[in-house]
């Protein structure tokens, strides 16, 4: 009897533990479902929103749509992206550019977050 109020007691905070880490480290993909209320396309992992159907059927034909979620930029540099890609990879002219422009500058857009607060000087190297 005494045992278990002994034993069951880190098992508690193992457990409490693994909820922690499961509601912070797998929160992106359940807050973006949930608070914005955009689904993910299980298959691609591509938001769900205006322009998907184009971008899925242009952008996952040569490499993974993990390249195009995994990036965050501009509206100019996924255009730059774009022609960069047209240039030197073989991708084709993409009908209604302007709305897969819009699709990935509106979901993988320049995070408001992309820059952390600078480190305190004293966790800088010194010089
Ligand atoms: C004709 C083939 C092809 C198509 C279609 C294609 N890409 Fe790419 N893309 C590539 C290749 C090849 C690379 C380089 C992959 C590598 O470095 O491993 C690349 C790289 C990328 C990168 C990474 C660029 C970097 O700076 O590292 C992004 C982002 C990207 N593509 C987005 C897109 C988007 C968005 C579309 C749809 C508009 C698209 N791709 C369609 C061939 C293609």
């Amino acid at each position: 009897m005494l045992d278990l109020t002994f034993t069951s007691l880190p098992a508690k905070r193992l457990l409490t533990g693994l909820f922690c880490f499961y509601m912070t480290c797998t929160s992106p993909a359940w807050a973006s479902e949930l608070g914005d209320k955009a689904q993910i396309d299980s298959a691609s992992g591509l938001v769900i929103q205006p322009g998907f159907e184009m971008v899925r059927a242009h952008c996952t034909a040569c490499h993974s749509a993990k390249l195009v979620t995994q990036n965050h930029m501009s509206r100019e540099r996924w255009l730059s992206t774009i022609r960069w890609m047209q240039k030197t990879q073989n991708l084709w002219a993409l009908p209604r550019e302007d709305e897969i422009l819009d699709y990935l500058s509106a979901n993988y857009g320049e995070r408001d977050m992309g820059r952390r607060a600078p480190l305190p000087a004293h966790l800088m190297p010194k010089s």
